[in-house]
């Protein structure tokens, strides 16, 4: 392990069906106008606002609702949100819902006391925040993002067709979490099964990088066979409370930035699916699994030895008598056919994607390159016409 690193994560987390009970006590830290954001009604038909609201009003809290957080935010919700903040002047931001919403109240703690364009800003320009913050926490419903204990705040802007994250520092980390799996089960099949994807996605992203023997790839490989595992389950029994479960925890792991630590980590899946999405809207985790096979099968013949390796670690493969690159494509068939088992998307046409938007979507594509292939905007047309 070659690299140079710091670990911190200031999220505490409460995990498990009991989780709720935990939120007074966390809210009696901060004060007491408290903003709820939230989207765009699923929490009022499974009883999660009432159950927090409850717990809202006895415990005193002037409550000021942030509704209407969809999917994709967008900058103009952000900035409704900072003005909500910023006229009732909230002491603290209780983000309700998935990684939309709670990216969102990232992007609204950040911004409201700010009085230029956070767009600009924060997600143009990168630049880190320099006025006051407010705190926020989180009660998750919505499993894949990992947004429950990092720093990501992922917005869009139509008009410029572009789909940002930025990850701020610790300052930005939720203060708190609530991962209650039973909250997990009333989640629609596709975006469930999209927020496997996106869990899938976030380690391969830090996976495939690095030529060194590092322990993040093999913890790495713990979680991912611990997801192919469980969402096998899953996608069988949605309420089956133990696969839910350790899906919600390796969604966690996956991007709390404990197994990028060390990595250059790559990320180029996405930047690709990022700007598939500033073009279609579509659903984030089907963006990634339209583009993943094709890009993988690139990046491959750059890195042979560590997509054989994926090969045997997660998929079991087995090898004898293959040569490395035969054992390699052999890996990426197995997650292929995973892909189709649990319905994703595997043709970016299906998201509105047409061929006009693809100078577009590459233009729209941040070239990282720390991954095993340097891809250039030519590559990236290739790969999403190879991707319809
Ligand atoms: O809006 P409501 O009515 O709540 O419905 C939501 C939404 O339509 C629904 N939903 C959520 N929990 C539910 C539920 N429906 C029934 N029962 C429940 N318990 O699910 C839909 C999708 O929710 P959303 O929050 O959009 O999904 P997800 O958690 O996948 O978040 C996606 C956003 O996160 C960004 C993505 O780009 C996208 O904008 N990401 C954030 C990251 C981060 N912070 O680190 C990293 C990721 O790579 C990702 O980019
Ligand atoms: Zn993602």
């Amino acid at each position: 392990m070659n690299g140079n690193f710091v670990y911190s994560n200031p999220t505490r987390l409460y995990f498990g069906d009991k989780s709720l009970d935990f939120l007074k006590d966390e809210l009696a830290k901060y004060g007491r106008k408290i903003m709820l954001s939230y989207g765009g009604g699923s929490i009022k038909k499974n009883g999660i606002y009432d159950a927090v609201m409850e717990i809202l009003k006895s415990s005193g809290k002037e409550v000021f609702e942030d509704p209407g957080v969809m999917p994709n935010p967008t900058v103009e919700k952000l900035l409704e949100g900072c003005r909500i903040a910023r006229e009732n002047d909230v002491d603290f931001i209780l983000a309700v819902g998935g990684g939309s919403v709670v990216d969102y109240a990232k992007g609204v703690a950040v911004s409201a006391w700010y009085d230029g364009d956070p767009w600009e800003k924060y997600y143009l320009k990168m630049e880190n925040p320099a006025n006051r913050i407010l705190p926020l926490g989180c009660v998750l419903t919505m499993v894949g993002t990992g947004s429950e204990m990092n720093g990501g705040s992922v917005i869009t802007n139509h008009e410029q067709k572009l789909k940002i994250g930025h990850v701020f520092g610790e300052e930005l980390y939720p203060k708190f979490a609530i991962l209650n799996p039973k909250y997990t089960f009333s989640i629609p099949k596709k975006q469930m099964i999209a927020g496997f994807f996106d869990i899938m996605s976030h380690i391969m992203e830090q996976y495939f990088s690095g030529d060194d023997d590092n322990t993040s790839d093999y913890i790495a490989e713990g979680l991912m066979r611990s997801l192919i595992h469980s969402s096998r389950i899953a996608v069988k029994n949605p309420e089956d409370y133990e696969a839910r479960s350790n899906i919600m925890w390796i969604a966690t792991w996956a991007l709390n930035t404990l197994i990028g630590k060390g990595k250059p980590q790559d990320w180029m899946v996405h930047m690709i699916g990022q700007s598939i999405g500033a073009f279609t809207d579509a659903t984030h985790g089907m963006t990634l699994s339209g583009v993943s096979l094709p890009y993988y099968r690139v990046s491959m013949k750059d890195a042979p030895w560590k997509f054989a390796r994926f090969a045997k670690n997660v998929w079991d493969v087995d090898c004898a008598g293959k040569s490395e690159e035969k054992i390699a494509e052999e890996g990426l068939q197995a997650m292929e056919n995973w892909m189709k088992e649990l319905g994703l998307c595997l043709h970016i046409a299906e998201l509105g994607v047409t061929e006009e938007m693809f100078e577009g979507i590459a233009k729209g594509t941040f070239l990282i390159n720390s991954g095993y292939h340097k891809f250039t905007k030519d590559e990236i047309v290739q790969i999403l016409k190879e991707s319809m």
